[in-house]
């Protein structure tokens, strides 16, 4: 399957103008990239600056939350029409920062997916432990993270969704997990999806990983003879195109060494 790297610039960067220099930089260097999809969850206000002449893009838009609502009296909120019509494909959901700050629960982020699922979005349905208990073990709060998540869907509509596991305690913390746990959350993920959405669905879906991926540690998330990660969330390191491209490279690189 073909791997997919989102970047996930967060309340980045602080200026318009940087981010049309940022995303312009990112879609020069992927131009000629095969076999990978690439996609810039941006803040809101910049998504339709950016998406304008871009039909041609290589480069997908994303959002990072979308509100369950179409319209109505839901004060500093956002649908998903709204965001279709800039040309947003993705949309991330339950990112922890959003947790953390904002107080979003399990059943806002089931709400989130299933709207993103009615509207042809693709979810990014973010996933992971706050602290790792014990070395090695994948915690119990992922599976209920997941079987909430996905809480009444049909079994089929989630086959173009995207997982990503996220361990809180690596994200932006320069600690990024090992590649062995790494896989073996991706495992993990995969049996749950299988037990709650069927075998069709699991095999379909993209499992990917966030939490200080670089351009030096991207690549050996990449499994070679098992079905590990497709794909990264990247944060910090989106915002440096250079080191942004380079990590899409490595990861396509490691792919066609398979
Ligand atoms: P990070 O963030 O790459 O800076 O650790 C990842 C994320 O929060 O999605």
């Amino acid at each position: 399957m073909k791997k997919i790297i989102i970047a996930n610039w967060k309340m980045n960067p602080p200026t318009f103008k940087e981010a049309r220099r940022l995303f312009d930089k990112v879609r020069k260097g992927v131009r000629k990239v095969k076999n990978v999809e690439v996609v810039v969850a941006s803040p809101f206000v910049y998504l339709p600056l950016l998406g304008v002449g871009s039909r041609k893009l290589k480069v997908a838009l994303a959002a990072q939350d979308i509100f369950w609502q179409s319209n109505g009296p839901f004060t500093g909120e956002i649908s998903a029409d709204m965001l279709k019509e800039f040309g947003v494909t993705h949309v991330i959901i339950g990112h922890s920062e959003r947790k953390k700050w904002l107080g979003e629960t399990d059943e806002m982020i089931n709400k989130k997916v299933k709207t993103a699922l009615k509207h042809g979005l693709i979810p990014v349905l973010c996933v992971g432990e706050w602290e790792r208990e014990v070395a090695g073990e994948i915690p119990h709060i992922v599976e209920e993270q997941v079987r909430a998540a996905l809480k009444g869907i049909k079994k089929g509509d989630f086959k173009n969704g995207i997982i990503a596991y996220e361990p809180v305690w690596a994200i932006g913390t320069g600690k990024a997990e090992t590649p062995d746990n790494a896989t073996k959350a991706s495992l993990y993920i995969r049996r749950i999806v299988k037990s709650v959405l069927g075998s069709r669905t699991a095999e379909k879906i993209r499992i990917i990983y966030g939490g200080s991926v670089n351009s030096q540690n991207a690549e050996s998330f990449i499994a070679k003879d098992i079905r590990g990660m497709e794909g990264m969330l990247v944060g910090g390191a989106s915002l440096n195109a250079a080191e942004f491209i380079q990590i899409i490279k490595n990861v396509v690189e490691a792919d066609r060494r398979g």
